[in-house]
């Protein structure tokens, strides 16, 4: 049977905030294609809480919000892309609102339309939210736009491979299109097309603990380093410090709006510790707070922390956080009474592939927006509610480079048949589940948020061990989903160790037990270079 094959001008790789807005913002001439692990809407983006910051109030400027990013980053973002990004904040905001994205409104303070709430390290209120469901609010409405676009074919339950490219001597490398698993018939397909978007999400997932979903394996990060893109700064992987600690939750996030209504951090015994720890305290960036709670956790051999909002009145809560307090009521906690157990849990990737000032990788026509993305906005630590921001952005830039590379470059190349002549039916799946447990298991333990040499070394022995063993498989045996996504994982797990190795001082998210202090002298970023790198020749 001959193999199924697409042609699209654009190829997307991903359907949440960053796909979907690049997709909704080409023309209605370009052929478009956007491929989806699972339904549409799955993925970070459906889940994010707290909102999207933007420089909407008069009291606020665009210098205060590059001043907080920059501060917040430690040293290693990239001012200009800052710049870019919150100056095209408020026109992305109502862009989304254009959409149909229904933000709170009526302001308790300042003089925008939109509720401003605040979050750590914002010295305003800058972030716009829909109550505590932010994300739920951007990708349902976004999917309903996409789906009503007669240019865009939605191929979901599809799962990407790898990327197909040509190799010109001389010229560089030009993405060709990619491999997809179709995983309800279970064959692989071909989608060839000149642009291609990695807009494939983070990597959290390479972690026992994490408040991401399960799609979030660091797919695009691996076939872009695989096909020879440079990755950067992979070591600094945010911890979120309020994830619900309930054995029925599966690290169900605490918005970090919590705190930016009055939250408090208490011990188990009742006591405040954040204002020990920064004169910001409960108000301090990510990193400071979850490493003041996983140090307090382990003086104390505390299985968590509290998180307390309970002296605000009923109908505030219910007004701010109906999400929050429904889903703990479920669980048999009324946050309106009591504090809320939380832990911190991995929750966002900073790095990834490095793209220029339109989200243009090393290989010609191959793009990354969102959070496979490493553009230098972040730098050692993101700041809350960045991150939409730069998916908005970022697609709205990658747009801009998309349409003149289609004018250069407007056919398709071929693209070899998938050659499954060789492989069989696994007969142990067993080995896939359990190497996926164990790297999950020691990456939270010898990666997180308190790293040494020594620890760092012990992860690397045994990535390689399962690199070894996850290549023979891959070899051997037809491909599944699973096999795919552990695949990636183990690629980015190494990805991450390799930069952690790296950085000899303590940075932002990036902490040694070796290094404790940072060092002036290493205020740049971590830049990775595959064996097969090539430069780009535009
Ligand atoms: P995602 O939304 O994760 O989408 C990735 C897409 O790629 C998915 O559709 C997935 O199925 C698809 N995909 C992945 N691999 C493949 C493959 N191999 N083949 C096909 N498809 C693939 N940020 C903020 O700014 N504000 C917040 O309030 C906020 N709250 C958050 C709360 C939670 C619980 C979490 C987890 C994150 C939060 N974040 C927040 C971070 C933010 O949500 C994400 O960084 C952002 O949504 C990433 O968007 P994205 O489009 O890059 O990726
Ligand atoms: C949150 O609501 O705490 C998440 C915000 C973010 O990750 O930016």
């Amino acid at each position: 049977m001959s193999q199924q094959h697409h042609e699209f001008d654009v190829l997307i790789i991903g359907s949440g905030a960053a796909g979907l807005s690049l997709a909704l913002r080409l023309p209605d001439s370009v052929r478009c294609g956007v491929v989806s692990k699972r339904e549409l809407r799955e993925g970070n983006t459906y889940y994010a809480q707290g909102g999207i910051s933007a420089v909407l109030d008069s009291a606020d400027s665009i210098e205060s919000h590059v001043s907080d990013t920059l501060r917040a980053g430690a040293g290693l973002c990239v001012e200009p892309v800052v710049r870019t990004v919150v100056e095209r904040g408020p026109a992305n905001i109502r862009w989304l609102a254009e959409q149909g994205v229904a933000f709170t409104q009526s302001p308790p303070t300042g003089d925008s339309d939109f509720h401003l709430t605040r979050e750590g390290g914002h010295s305003h209120r800058r972030v716009v939210h829909a109550a505590d469901a932010t994300g739920r609010a951007v990708e349902t409405t976004l999917v309903d736009r996409v789906r009503q676009r007669p240019n865009v074919t939605l191929l979901e339950h599809h799962i990407a491979v790898d990327l197909t490219y040509r190799r010109d001597p001389g010229l560089g490398k030009h993405c060709t299109g990619a491999y997809l698993l179709d995983l309800r018939h279970d064959r692989v397909i071909s989608a060839a097309a000149p642009c291609v978007v990695l807009a494939s999400g983070g990597a959290a997932k390479v972690y026992l603990y994490t408040s991401n979903p399960d799609v979030a394996t660091g797919d695009g990060i691996a076939m872009a380093w695989r096909a020879g893109c440079r990755v950067a700064n992979m070591e600094f992987i945010q911890f979120h410090p309020t994830c619900l600690y309930h054995p029925q939750a599966k690290s169900f996030l605490i918005s970090e709006a919590v705190r930016g209504e009055g939250g408090r951090l208490l011990l188990p015994d009742g006591t405040r510790f954040m204002p020990q720890f920064d004169e910001r305290a409960e108000l301090a960036p990510r990193d400071i707070v979850a490493r003041a709670i996983d140090h307090e956790m382990k003086r104390l051999g505390a299985e968590c922390v509290y998180l307390d909002i309970s002296d605000k009145p009923d109908a505030f809560i219910e007004e701010h956080f109906p999400t929050i307090l429904a889903r703990c009521l479920e669980l048999g906690i009324d946050m309106r009474r009591e504090p809320l157990p939380v832990v911190p849990a991995a929750h966002y990737t900073c790095g990834g592939i490095k793209v220029d000032s339109h989200g243009e990788t090393d290989i010609l026509g191959l793009f990354s927006i969102g959070e496979a993305a490493y553009t230098g906005l972040h730098g050692a630590n993101r700041m809350a509610s960045n991150s939409l921001l730069e998916c908005l952005v970022y697609g709205e830039l990658a747009v801009e480079r998309i349409l003149a590379r289609l004018e250069q470059h407007p056919g398709h190349a071929g693209i070899p048949p998938w050659d499954e002549s060789r492989v069989t039916d696994s007969d142990e799946e067993v080995v896939v589940a359990h190497n996926w447990d164990e790297l999950r298991r020691f990456m939270w333990d010898y990666v997180g948020i308190v790293r040494s040499n020594k620890r760092l070394a012990r992860a690397k022995r045994r990535i390689d061990l399962l690199r070894g063993e996850i290549a023979e498989y891959y070899s051997n045996f037809r491909i599944g989903n699973d096999l795919l996504e552990l695949r990636n994982l183990v690629e980015v797990g190494d990805l991450i160790v390799q930069s952690a190795l790296r950085r000899r001082e303590s940075r932002g998210l990036h902490y040694t037990l070796d290094f404790p202090a940072t060092d002036p002298n290493q205020a740049q970023p971590t830049v990775l270079i595959p064996d097969n790198y090539m430069p780009r020749v535009d």
